[in-house]
């Protein structure tokens, strides 16, 4: 999905210029490129990746912006499922500096309580200190709590529970008792992991123990049966674009003013939501006089759909339909 883009609110956006600018730009940058390793080699999961307060700060700087932006996106498509969602309470596990807070109330501004369970408390410090200057009272007064996530940890019951960016930290072996204790309790429990290959292996591996659960997927699928993806040839992602500020692109050493955040997710649900319609799964194929959308549907799994400009009405909603939209559009 090329959504309209989530790039962060002006508050979230003042919030990470005005703290990091007690770093030096040399020292952020070295530090980004010390994360981007660690997370293309993959830590052992026992490392805490976020320990040093340089480290916290590069994430903040380099990573937030696009960790919020696919936050937000998922959020938008459960709120577009579940119009009559509104949650008052929130829980974010491994929360970082707070992305999905901010990210959560923006998409639910009648959120009241927020909790957020990290282990690093560098990340914490960092964290609510810029949610202090979030022009929501919910992220200003959300409380910051220590903790190390493991199966069965207790967790605050919560309307809204999001886990962002990560499972991929957890030992593998831990994915189940984990998934299960995060969702226990939840009015909607929402899963977040990078678009690649092994973060939607992690995402379906999660769907299948919340199906099993008893819980039902609102978004993105249109169903509860078994993904249709076929394993180990392709994965189920999207994509949002974001504008990079211009720390971003001084710490990134990017060019260019946006990037795209790929990311694949699972949100789920004890109570029964319509289903979500038919999903976009790729950039939609647009042709003078035509639109081909491949999709994942609820009755015939994967399939793809021509549009023609014979079709009318039809025809012009599917010219403005991105990967990652509902088809048809509500
Ligand atoms: C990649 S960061 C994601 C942060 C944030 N959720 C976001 O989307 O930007 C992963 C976070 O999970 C935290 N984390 C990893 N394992 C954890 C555990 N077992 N318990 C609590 N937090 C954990 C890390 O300290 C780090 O802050």
């Amino acid at each position: 999905m090329m959504a309209a883009m989530p790039s962060p609110p002006d508050d979230l956006h003042n919030a990470l210029d005005v703290l990091l600018s007690r770093f030096s730009t040399a020292d952020l940058t070295q530090s980004v490129r010390h994360l981007i390793k660690q997370y293309r080699e993959g830590t052992p999961p026992a490392d805490v990746v976020l320990g040093s307060e340089i480290d916290v700060a590069a994430y903040a700087g380099y990573r937030m912006p696009a960790t919020f932006a696919a936050v937000s996106a998922a959020l938008r498509h459960v709120a577009a499922v579940a119009p009559d969602f509104t949650p008052r309470t929130h829980v974010d596990i491994g929360g970082g500096t707070g992305a999905a807070v901010w990210a959560a109330a923006q998409v639910w501004p009648v959120l009241e309580k927020v909790t957020v369970l990290e282990q690093a408390q560098s990340a914490i410090s960092l964290g609510e200190r810029l949610a202090k200057r979030s022009g929501s009272p919910a992220v200003r007064a959300a409380r910051w709590t220590r903790s190390v996530i493991r199966a069965g940890v207790e967790k605050p019951p919560a309307d809204l529970v999001t886990m962002s960016y990560v499972l991929g930290e957890l030992p593998t072996a831990s994915l189940e008792g984990v998934v299960r204790s995060v969702a226990a309790d939840a009015g909607m429990v929402v899963l977040i992991e990078p678009g690649t290959p092994a973060g939607y292996a992690r995402i379906v591996a999660a769907r299948d123990i919340l199906l099993e659960q008893g819980l039902s997927v609102v978004a993105p699928c249109p169903h509860d049966q078994a993904c249709p993806i076929p394993s180990g040839r392709d994965w189920c992602h999207l994509s949002t674009r974001l504008n990079r500020s211009a720390l971003h692109r001084q710490v990134k050493t990017g060019v260019l003013s946006f990037e795209d955040e790929k990311f694949s997710y699972v949100a789920a649900s004890a109570q029964r939501w319509p289903k979500a319609a038919n999903r976009v799964l790729r950039h939609p194929l647009k042709r003078k006089g035509l639109v081909s959308l491949e999709l994942c549907t609820d009755e015939d799994g994967l399939t793809q759909e021509i549009i023609t400009k014979r079709q009318g009405e039809l025809y012009k909603r599917a010219r403005d339909i991105t990967w990652g939209d509902e088809w048809p559009p509500r």
